[in-house]
């Protein structure tokens, strides 16, 4: 059983973007993305934790509350993080729950060794998208590695993904393969890959939303910063601290009046 919640179109790319909170998720959902995706990597990019490894499925609702919230139009996308689909039972009543929070595809790390695992999900009819090439809940640190490189790897990569596929993902995000081993898995793949530092030749894009926006001083190069959040926040938070010194914020129409006749009556009363 092969989900069709997403679909291969050489005409147009599936893009995605991480997301881990409700404004964000709001102006995401007024952009041209296909997906808004409560990446696991909100770990490591909003909780301060050192790796995907630290965060919990608690920590994975809470924020997908949020950002279901903010999210109307857009399919909603969220990660099962580590250890919580250890087993098909765990797997299920996890991607279930997540499911009934307002996921709409819920995504797992691994290949062939998970594939009966995903199997599982996709029997419950919870859509589910695969990772493989680099995987963050297992490498054990941020720091991005090339998976793929030599033959042996990229034929192994490649059975991980005829696994995935074979179990009834809707997609298999691959990240950091050598682009020319991702476009040939791509083009051997019926279902769309997606991917993130492996090249031009997925079918689909996605990237971590605060690297996106330049919170964070391009951590991987295979990240294209397109926004400086960072230097704008502290040049906004400065032009307030200047404006409240100068005395140009706040003025008479961010206020609220009181009747002279009532002042009066407060003043004469204290
Ligand atoms: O959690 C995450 O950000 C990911 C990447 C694929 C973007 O899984």
């Amino acid at each position: 059983m092969t989900q069709t919640i997403l679909q291969k179109n050489p005409h147009k790319k599936i893009t995605i973007l991480t997301c881990y909170d409700f404004p964000t998720a709001r102006a995401l959902d007024s952009s041209d993305l296909d997906i808004i995706f409560v990446g696991d990597s909100v770990g490591t990019n909003v909780l301060g934790y050192r790796s995907e490894m630290e965060v919990t499925l608690e920590d994975m609702i809470h924020h997908l509350k949020a950002v279901r919230k903010g999210v109307t139009s857009k399919t909603l996308m969220v990660d099962l993080p580590y250890n919580t689909y250890r087993s098909k039972g765990e797997a299920v009543k996890n991607a279930r729950l997540l499911k009934n929070k307002g996921a709409n595809i819920v995504k797992l790390e691994g290949g062939a060794e998970i594939a009966a695992i995903a199997q599982a999900i996709v029997a419950a009819k919870i859509p589910t998208m695969g990772h493989i090439g680099f995987q963050p809940q297992i490498a054990q640190t941020a720091k991005r590695t090339v998976v793929g490189a030599s033959a042996e790897d990229a034929v192994s990569l490649y059975e991980d993904a005829r696994a995935l596929q074979q179990s009834g993902v809707c997609a298999v995000v691959l990240e950091c393969v050598p682009e020319m081993v991702a476009k040939e898995i791509t083009d051997r793949l019926s279902v769309p890959t997606i991917g993130i530092g492996s090249g031009k030749y997925t079918d689909g894009q996605v990237l971590v939303y605060c690297d996106v926006v330049g919170w964070y001083n391009l951590p991987y190069r295979f990240v294209k910063r397109y926004d400086s959040f960072f230097e704008r926040t502290i040049t906004a938070a400065n032009r307030f601290v200047q404006e409240v010194d100068h005395d140009l914020y706040p003025q008479r129409n961010h206020g609220f009046r009181i009747k002279a006749d009532q002042l009066k009556s407060f003043k004469n009363s204290i």
